[in-house]
């Protein structure tokens, strides 16, 4: 079954931007209501999607999957235009505010990767090393969560 949406096309009805982007139209609507993506009505209130709407689902998509919480998500395709289709120039903005948040997640990843058979101080003192790197849960006064693996920076202007 080909997915193509016709490569004349300008716009796409949610059935046809669903079926290209590989998502459910109620995520669709979803999005919508979120103020992620934006549609116009025709005549007979019918939504239709800019053909670059496809990039914004992508976008979505793969930071939702990255973990990016909604509203900062949001908040980077505000960076876009409205009333165009974004360029490339418009696509590297977003981008580089994207920069500094997934060096973090990428950091916070590799420590997880590395210490996850060791003990990272999470009060548990459940494995044999324990003992020796988190005697009687010392690291608990230091504050909570695991004190062993890197603690998520906070982000200047987001909610995580
Ligand atoms: S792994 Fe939880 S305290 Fe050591």
């Amino acid at each position: 079954m080909s997915t193509h949406l016709s490569w004349k096309a300008k716009e796409a009805t949610v059935g046809e931007l669903a079926e290209r982007a590989g998502v459910a139209t109620s995520a669709l609507r979803f999005y919508e209501r979120e103020g992620l993506i934006h549609s116009r009505r025709t005549s007979g209130n019918q939504r239709r999607y800019s053909r670059d709407t496809l990039r914004r689902v992508a976008f979505i998509r793969a930071s939702q999957r990255l973990g990016m919480p909604l509203a900062a998500i949001r908040e980077v395709l505000g960076l876009l235009p409205d009333n165009r289709t974004p360029t490339r120039e418009d696509w590297a903005r977003v981008s580089a505010c994207w920069r500094a948040d997934l060096d973090e997640r990428i950091r916070l990843m590799q420590q997880l990767r590395d210490n996850l058979t060791d003990c990272i101080g999470c009060g548990c003192l459940s494995i044999d090393v324990c003992a020796l790197a988190n005697p009687y849960d010392r690291l608990g006064d230091e504050g909570p969560g695991a004190r062993r693996l890197a603690q998520p920076r906070p982000c200047p202007g987001g909610e995580d």
